[in-house]
């Protein structure tokens, strides 16, 4: 048996009713504060992601997938929207819109990650992006749209992580203070995080030994450190949350999988999915994103959240069985062509209408049209005649085809 790739999944439609409940909150949501959607190609050109996300990160070390166009140019399918949608605002030279371009995408993403319950190698992502503000309004809004839309989708749990990383420069100075403090204090470290001062100094907050922990509270903190306007910045996007009582823990060791931010980062968390892939959502502000991708200096910020988590994390909510006006069924074979035009012309009349096509016997079929909660049943017979029975009241009419829908429009309308 072929079975689906590792990683991925189908999405089968009871599950498919529920995204599109999710869609259109999404829909409601971001529209509603002028949000536009945006789709780019499912593959962009490996070097948008190299520069983008950067060459150093994971996901473009180990995750991509990449391949061949066949004319000796490298491709990727994409593994995050932010590089694609800076892409497409520089290609469509978007800057001469009014400023910001707030925009939202719902796509799959790919990345080849070991799978388990939340991580899979094709996964969907709601994004938005506000591209061409640097005020800290633009990120508390982003922030409340994203906190707004997982409260309305029913995600349990939730816990909101905020920082700030100020500039690349102000980071690569507060690295060399960090790798300093380990450097002095390497006898309170366990031998595992001396081993990696030079090649990843942060990882030294994530330590779970305990003579470790009690020496990384020591140790300097990044958000101690920002520069004066960045400082600032961050005061403003809290003061806002504050005002719109959002609750958030400040955690200065935040780190995301991405090199493109700058300032404001945050990640919402939820205790409902648990262990290592508990991240509902996450993003912040990337001001030198475009300007890396060669297009004019543009601030901008932004985040994505992974559909599949939030309907992991979320009550199962059952959406409505879809509707059935009018089931038709045939008593004799020779009825099938009156059956075929009074299905499709019912439809054109607006009502939800099926057609025996499974070849049942009437009994098998009024049992169907019953499993499908139809309200109406016509039953097809020669010479243009039909049984029409109300499924409620069990009550039968014998007509003409042509008055079926007539039949089934008045009894609506009451
Ligand atoms: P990210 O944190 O890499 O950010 O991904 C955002 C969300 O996508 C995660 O919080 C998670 O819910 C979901 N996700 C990521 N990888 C997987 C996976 N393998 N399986 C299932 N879900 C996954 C970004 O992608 C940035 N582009 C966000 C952003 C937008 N920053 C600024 N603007």
């Amino acid at each position: 048996m072929i079975q689906a790739p590792k990683g991925t999944f189908d999405v089968l439609p009871d599950d498919a009713a529920r995204r599109e409940l999710i869609e259109a909150q999404i829909r409601r949501t971001l529209g509603a504060a002028g949000y536009r959607r945006i789709e780019t190609p499912t593959f962009e050109s490996t070097e948008l992601f190299a520069r983008g996300v950067g060459e150093a990160t994971d996901i473009v070390q180990k995750e991509m997938y990449t391949f061949d166009d066949g004319g000796g140019r490298s491709l990727t399918l994409r593994p995050e929207g932010t590089a694609p949608v800076c892409r497409a605002y520089i290609e469509h030279g978007m800057h001469k819109l009014p400023q910001p371009v707030k925009l939202w995408y719902l796509s799959s993403f790919f990345r080849a990650e070991a799978p388990q319950r939340g991580r899979y190698r094709q996964f969907w992502q709601v994004g938005a992006e506000a591209i061409g503000s640097e005020t800290p309004e633009t990120d508390a809004e982003l922030i409340v749209l994203l906190a707004d839309l997982l409260d309305a989708l029913g995600v349990r749990g939730l816990t909101l992580k905020l920082s700030s990383l100020g500039t690349p420069e102000t980071r690569a100075e507060y690295r060399e203070e960090l790798k300093a403090y380990l450097r002095a204090h390497e006898s309170g470290l366990s031998p595992e995080v001396v081993g990696r001062i030079d090649l990843n100094p942060m990882r030294a907050f994530d330590a779970t030994e305990r003579r470790t922990r009690e020496t990384m509270t020591g140790a300097p903190k990044l958000l101690d450190c920002l520069m004066p306007e960045d400082a600032e910045h961050f005061a403003q996007v809290r003061s806002l949350l504050d005002a719109a009582g959002i609750r958030y823990e400040l955690d200065s060791t935040l780190v995301r999988g991405l090199d493109y931010y700058t300032r404001t980062v945050f990640e919402f968390m939820s205790d409902a999915l648990g262990g290592a892939q508990s991240t509902v959502g996450g993003g912040g502000r990337y001001d030198r994103l475009i300007e890396q991708l060669e297009g004019p200096p543009t601030p901008a910020s932004g985040w994505a959240a992974g559909i599949e988590r939030i309907m992991l994390a979320s009550e199962q909510r059952n959406p409505a069985p879809e509707l059935v006006d009018l089931f038709v069924a045939l008593s004799v074979r020779d009825g099938v062509q009156g059956a075929f035009e009074l299905t499709y012309q019912a439809r054109r009349a607006g009502l939800q209408a099926q057609l025996e096509l499974a070849g049942r016997s009437l009994k098998g079929q009024l049992k169907h049209a019953d499993r499908l909660g139809a309200r109406y049943v016509a039953i097809v017979g020669e010479n243009g005649q039909a049984s029409l029975r109300n499924m409620q009241s069990g009550e039968q009419l014998e007509t003409e085809l042509q008055n079926v829908i007539p039949t089934i429009l008045r009894s609506s309308r009451l």
